[in-house]
């Protein structure tokens, strides 16, 4: 069998992204950062804040920290993000928003709402 010789093209800062990979990518990564991180982090300082009053006081000390709170707001994203996405994927998986243009648009929509969810709480939270 011959094999064609076809030309390769493969400048990466070229190639352009398209939405529902990123949002598929941004999917995984905050997956494994929120298993990794997020809930052992999550049940580390709940139990901190529940096991005395000076472990509480400690707690509340670390979690003033800027930036712990950027690394909390960091995590807040990759859940809302997750949670976002995490519903188009269960509405996909009904064959729902399917259209190539529907997918454009359900992913454009997980990524502002997401950031525009990590916002309004984040400026709540801080
Ligand atoms: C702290 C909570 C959570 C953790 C640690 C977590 C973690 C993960 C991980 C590691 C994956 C695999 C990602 C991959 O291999 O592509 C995953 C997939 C998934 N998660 Fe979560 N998740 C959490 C919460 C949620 C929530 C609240 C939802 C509901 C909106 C959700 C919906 C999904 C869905 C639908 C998938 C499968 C996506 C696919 O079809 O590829 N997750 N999650």
């Amino acid at each position: 069998m011959i094999k064609k010789k076809r030309p390769k093209y493969l400048d990466l800062t070229e190639i352009k992204m398209p939405t529902p990979a990123l949002v598929s990518i941004l999917h995984r990564a905050s997956g494994i950062a929120l298993y990794l991180v997020g809930v052992p982090l999550g049940l580390y300082f709940f139990q901190m804040s529940l096991a005395s009053e000076q472990q509480y006081a400690q707690f509340a000390a670390i979690a003033g920290h800027w930036f712990v709170k950027l690394m909390l707001l960091g995590l807040l994203w990759a859940f809302l993000h997750h949670f976002c996405a995490g519903i188009r994927y269960l509405t996909l998986d009904m064959h729902m928003g399917e259209e190539l243009q529907q997918a454009r648009s359900t992913s454009f929509a997980v990524l502002v709402v997401s950031l525009a969810l990590t916002l309004v709480l984040g400026v709540q939270l801080w």
